[in-house]
């Protein structure tokens, strides 16, 4: 892709011509969740804290942090169409999923003001933050003759649902790595000013910031949740249709109970770092190795950093973490990277559908045995893995 082919007056058929191409499990997701689950959320036993939190949001430590200088001024013309090309990419994953944070806090700040005025507040301070990280983001866009159309993504792009308690695991978990990618990147950065493709990683540092709080707000939140969210909601829907009755208040309350089992908490932690773990590493080892390496980055030891800490941080709050210093860990997701990469040659040979379906399906089912397998390695107990912190 090359400024010259694609200019700003045509973003709109860009993103069309793009969106569904890359709509992949790999790439950035919209959520939407249940909002009166969330406006009815009991924060009385961590408000202290969430208060704190939110008084750090009104300080807005970066609010002028997003100014442009002039080391932009042509910094877009310096890279060679490769790198271009990679960095333009980097860009619009990022913008998308910057952008992604901003819907979702945005609508749950505007949808629960009412009832949960402090937890609003928050989230309209994060939505402030996204909205300032995708805007900066989308104007590097512009200096190469792009521009994502973030209203035309709003309506086309598929929202997934989750109800409240995944919405916190997966935006944690979301905010935390994010947070050790942008710190990680910066730090080598700064080590090696050579490598520095575009002054927009000058920026980093405070940026990271803003995306630890959002981690930090999460982190307190599920500290005052999950166990008192409940749905009284005596509705339900099957089909599109919705039936009301009270009795299906105690099916909410059975389905929240079972929720809140210890157990099922252990569960779904693993759940959630395998899948945001496995994802990025499939992504970074597999279509963005070359990004990385434009920055003088080992995608590999990139990932295995950026995972590790992101592990330890999580273990702050998540009852079990992962055990990614068991050697089957990273072998079997390397494992996986090697599947995709089959699975990509494949996909690009020649060939029928049928029998290309027939040469994926065991790298496939390979894929889900390693995933099976990794989510079955027995996890490490937080309360044992980071005393010191804890
Ligand atoms: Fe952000
Ligand atoms: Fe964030």
């Amino acid at each position: 892709m090359s400024q010259s082919t694609i200019e700003s007056t045509n973003k709109k058929e860009v993103n069309r011509g793009k969106a569904p191409a890359k709509e992949t499990i790999l790439s950035p997701r919209f959520y939407t969740t249940d909002f009166e689950a969330m406006e009815n959320m009991d924060l009385s036993i961590n408000e202290e804290e969430l208060e704190a939190i939110c008084e750090e949001f009104r300080k807005d430590y970066n609010r002028h942090h997003f100014v442009r200088n002039s080391e932009f001024e042509g910094a877009a013309e310096k890279l060679d169409p490769e790198t271009r090309e990679l960095f333009v990419d980097f860009l619009e994953g990022s913008c998308t999923s910057e952008f992604s944070g901003f819907l979702l806090y945005k609508e749950l700040s505007k949808r629960i003001k009412d009832k949960n005025p402090l937890l609003a507040e928050c989230f309209a301070h994060m939505a402030r933050d996204e909205a300032r990280h995708a805007g900066f983001l989308n104007k590097s866009m512009s200096d190469f003759g792009l521009q994502l159309d973030l209203g035309f993504l709003t309506a086309n792009k598929d929202y997934t649902y989750f109800p409240p308690r995944s919405i916190f695991y997966a935006t944690y978990l979301s905010e935390k790595i994010g947070y050790w990618r942008y710190i990680a990147i910066y730090r080598h950065l700064e080590k090696n000013p050579d490598s520095k493709i575009f002054p927009l990683f000058n920026y980093f540092e405070n940026w990271c910031q803003d995306e630890n709080r959002h981690g930090d707000f999460f982190d307190a939140l599920m500290k005052a949740q999950p166990r008192t969210v409940k749905s009284l909601s005596q509705k339900i829907t099957i089909g599109g249709s919705t039936f009301t009755h009270p009795l299906f208040d105690y099916f909410h309350r059975f389905r929240y109970f079972l929720n809140n089992l210890p157990l099922t908490s252990k569960l779904w932690s693993r759940f959630f770092l395998l899948a945001v773990f496995a994802t990025m590493y499939a992504r970074d080892l597999g279509i963005k190795k070359d990004f990385y390496s434009s920055l003088g980055l080992d995608a590999r030891d990139y990932d295995q950093f950026v995972i590790n800490k992101t592990n330890e941080t999580a273990a702050r709050v998540f009852p079990v973490v992962m055990d990614v210093y068991d050697k089957s860990f990273y072998g079997r997701l390397d494992k996986i990277v090697e599947n995709n990469k089959v699975l990509f040659d494949i996909a690009n040979s020649d060939g029928n559908k049928v029998s290309k379906t027939f040469k994926k399906l065991p790298k496939y089912l390979s894929n889900g045995y390693q995933l099976l397998r990794l989510y079955l390695l027995k996890p490490l107990d937080s309360k044992d893995f980071q005393p010191s912190i804890r």
